[in-house]
């Protein structure tokens, strides 16, 4: 390659520096009126109430499952490939994530594989809306209320994504978001939740600020109340500088969603000419955002010597994701072999705003030739 070909690479103008200025100029740079204009922005864009802004999407995870009830000795089923901050926020809350295989088409929780993991002690279910493709949420929203089991949607990568014409993250109890730098828009680390319910959205705002009431909203009363802490809370908080860069990138959203699919079409496009490497599934239920573009290599490919040769000639590959249960830190006796399987044959190929035709073509010629040699 001519030049070293990134992976993700995120998008700014000279917006965000004018919205960080303001912050920076204003003295308010914790959590302020900034975080509120951000909160409202997200609101509109998704059309949903009860947003509250978080650190990242980790703690959306946690926070909603701790809100929503979750407690030692409670079932969460995850689906199995996702990032392990996932299955993290259920043991957080002192819960046991079950993990359940996934659909090896789509890499999202299958429905069927849900209703076998069911027992007394299920309380919720975490769906991911992998790499931005939204998950069935029809049929899981279907089981959870057979079953009387909350949903929180794992949105982390699909800020934008719409199922049915719904937006992923709006459906369920409870949905979570991220914008770290790899994400679709991005704070640097940044997350938000959106819930159904306006007391679970104050019971998340109010575990964000260590238990009490954010000390904008303290300084905006006419009573002064010195606050009682009555519940351990945490700091997770987005701060008003974070905010700023995400009142910005919300701008950019969609044209940035409808470029990274004009690219994902080009990509299909030059893998559908390769025979070891297919290219990923697409939805005709949703709109897939292609956070990431997860492509899977034949079974013959030797997967990680593949991203290490492409790494060689400057293009920077990965892994698409993780299986969670052979995560050592589970300890789990789950079996999900289509995730371990996409675990093992996934490879995450460049996907960003910026990536051009021109570069695409070069990297093809890389790619196949690659596979061809291996
Ligand atoms: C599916 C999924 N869930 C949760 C997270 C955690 O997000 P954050 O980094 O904002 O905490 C990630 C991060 O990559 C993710 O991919």
């Amino acid at each position: 390659m001519s030049k070293m070909i990134h992976l993700a690479r995120p998008y700014f103008d000279s917006e965000e520096l004018v919205e960080i200025r303001k912050v920076l100029e204003s003295g308010w740079v914790s959590q302020g009126p900034k975080t509120k204009e951000f909160e409202e922005n997200v609101s509109k864009y998704l059309s949903a109430k009860n947003v509250v802004a978080l650190t990242n999407c980790t703690c959306a995870l946690h926070l909603s499952l701790l809100c929503l009830g979750i407690k030692k000795g409670d079932e969460v089923l995850v689906a199995d490939y996702t990032y392990p901050a996932t299955g993290h926020s259920v043991v957080y809350c002192g819960g046991k994530p079950v993990f359940v295989d996934v659909d090896p088409k789509t890499y999202n929780i299958s429905p069927d594989e849900i209703r076998k993991k069911i027992t007394k002690k299920t309380k919720a279910i975490i769906p991911v809306h992998t790499f931005g493709q939204p998950a069935e949420m029809d049929e899981i929203l279907e089981i959870a209320e057979e079953h009387d089991l909350k949903v929180v949607e794992d949105g982390a990568c699909a800020f934008g994504a719409k199922y049915k014409g719904k937006f992923a993250g709006t459906m369920g109890d409870v949905g979570c978001y991220s914008f770290h730098a790899r994400k679709g828009i991005t704070t640097g680390e940044g997350g938000m939740v959106v819930a159904r319910d306006r007391e679970i959205a104050e019971h998340i705002r109010k575990l964000s600020v260590f238990g009490i009431v954010t000390a904008w909203n303290r300084e905006n009363t006419d009573e002064f109340v010195v606050p009682e802490f009555n519940e351990i809370g945490y700091n997770f908080k987005m701060s008003d500088i974070t905010a700023a860069v995400g009142v910005a990138q919300l701008k950019k959203l969609d044209y940035i969603i409808k470029r990274k699919i004009e690219i994902a079409r080009y990509w299909d496009e030059k893998l559908e000419k390769m025979s070891l490497i297919n290219s990923p599934y697409n939805s005709p239920d949703g709109l897939h955002i292609y956070q990431s573009y997860v492509a899977l290599v034949d079974k013959k490919i030797n997967r990680n010597r593949l991203i290490e040769l492409l790494r060689k000639e400057g293009i920077q590959a990965q892994i698409g994701t993780y299986a969670s249960h052979v995560q050592p830190v589970y300890g789990s006796k789950d079996k999900c072999p289509n995730s371990l399987e996409i675990f093992n044959k996934a490879i995450a190929l460049p996907m960003f705003y910026t990536l051009e035709e021109a570069e695409i073509d070069e990297m093809a010629i890389v790619l196949e030739r690659t596979l061809e040699g291996m």
